[in-house]
């Protein structure tokens, strides 16, 4: 008969004990709120596929940066939802798109209390729903696509963003950007790169987020789930192009892509809690499958236990605010 020498439940018998040897931390300065800013809204609109989650007026959406700014949160990632859309996305690069309009909205809200990100990104602006502008035979050009996101990005940095986040997997699309940056005199303005953006189901719910008008599907630019070491090939691509965040998305069916890039790189490690990803929970919890609570705590610690140092999540608000 032999009695364990080796005890590691002492380090878990009390509440304070398990305190104290907590290895990973969830705090509000490391997660990113993603927002919807609709144009012709007269109330904020609820998406009825991500539960809590509108789409929001101008001006229910700055209340929203106040109180990010007040719960101590690291950022808000913006979206724009226009009402009109067309082939090759004008309303992106209009001063007076609603994108552009709610980053001056952000800054005059919060100045530098947060850091204020933008979606840089077609498929919210395009009457066919694609993240690119497409040639004469309907593909996706990826080199006209990046001069209109050059001039995005520079539209973004004069709106006020502190961070342009490119996400159309375009090839070349962070060299671009950064190089009609510094020609602008926007140096300072950072890259958080998608760098490594599958084509994923778990999207679904954001369609209807942002009316996308999409047919077909992404994966001639977005990443095989079968795929690891290619994401690490694209993060290394995004960095040497100058990208000062790198992202994985989505981040639980690709937690171990978050650990693979968080011990390649030097650069901060970033994952998205994506739209399907909340739906699920919601979805379960609300049928009383799951204690809503402690999932979702469960599901942001283990996305910085992979590795990444900053989470996108539409649960952001609340959980900072009860950590509080
Ligand atoms: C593209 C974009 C998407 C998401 C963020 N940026 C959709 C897509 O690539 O199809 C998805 C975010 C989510 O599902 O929460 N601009």
């Amino acid at each position: 008969m032999t009695f364990p020498a080796d005890r590691p439940r002492r380090l878990r018998s009390t509440q304070a004990v398990r305190r104290l040897v907590a290895e990973t931390h969830v705090r509000p300065s490391q997660l990113v709120l993603p927002m919807f800013i609709a144009e012709g809204l007269s109330e904020p609109r609820p998406i009825s596929s991500m539960p809590g989650v509108v789409q929001h007026t101008r001006e229910s959406a700055r209340r929203a940066y106040a109180e990010a700014a007040v719960l101590g949160l690291g950022g808000v990632m913006l979206f724009g939802v226009p009402e009109h859309k067309d082939a090759t996305g004008s309303g992106a690069l209009d001063p007076q798109g609603i994108l552009n309009l709610a980053l001056a909205d952000a800054r005059a809200e919060v100045g530098d209390d947060l850091v204020v990100m933008s979606d840089l990104c077609l498929d919210e602006f395009t009457d066919h729903g694609h993240c690119g502008v497409l040639d004469e035979r309907g593909r996706i050009d990826n080199d006209a696509t990046l001069e209109i996101y050059g001039r995005m990005g520079v539209a973004q940095a004069e709106a006020g963003a502190h961070m342009v986040a490119p996400s159309g997997m375009m090839d070349g699309q962070v060299a671009f950007i950064r190089s009609a940056l510094d020609s602008a005199g926007w140096a300072s303005t950072g890259i958080l790169a998608y760098a490594a953006k599958y084509s994923s189901a778990f999207y679904g719910p954001f369609r209807e987020a942002v009316d996308s008008s999409l047919q077909g599907d992404r994966k001639t630019y977005q990443q095989d789930p079968a795929n690891a070491r290619e994401a690490i090939r694209e993060v290394l691509l995004d960095i040497e192009e100058g990208a000062d965040i790198v992202m994985v998305k989505p981040a639980l069916s690709y937690l171990d892509l978050i650990a693979d890039v968080r011990a390649t790189v030097n650069v901060p490690v970033a994952a998205y809690n994506v739209s399907g990803e909340l739906a699920m929970v919601e979805a379960a919890a609300a049928n009383g499958w799951i204690d809503r609570e402690r999932a979702i705590d469960e599901i942001l610690l283990s996305i910085r236990r992979a590795g990444a140092d900053i989470v996108l999540t539409y649960w952001a608000t609340e959980v900072a605010a009860r950590l509080r």
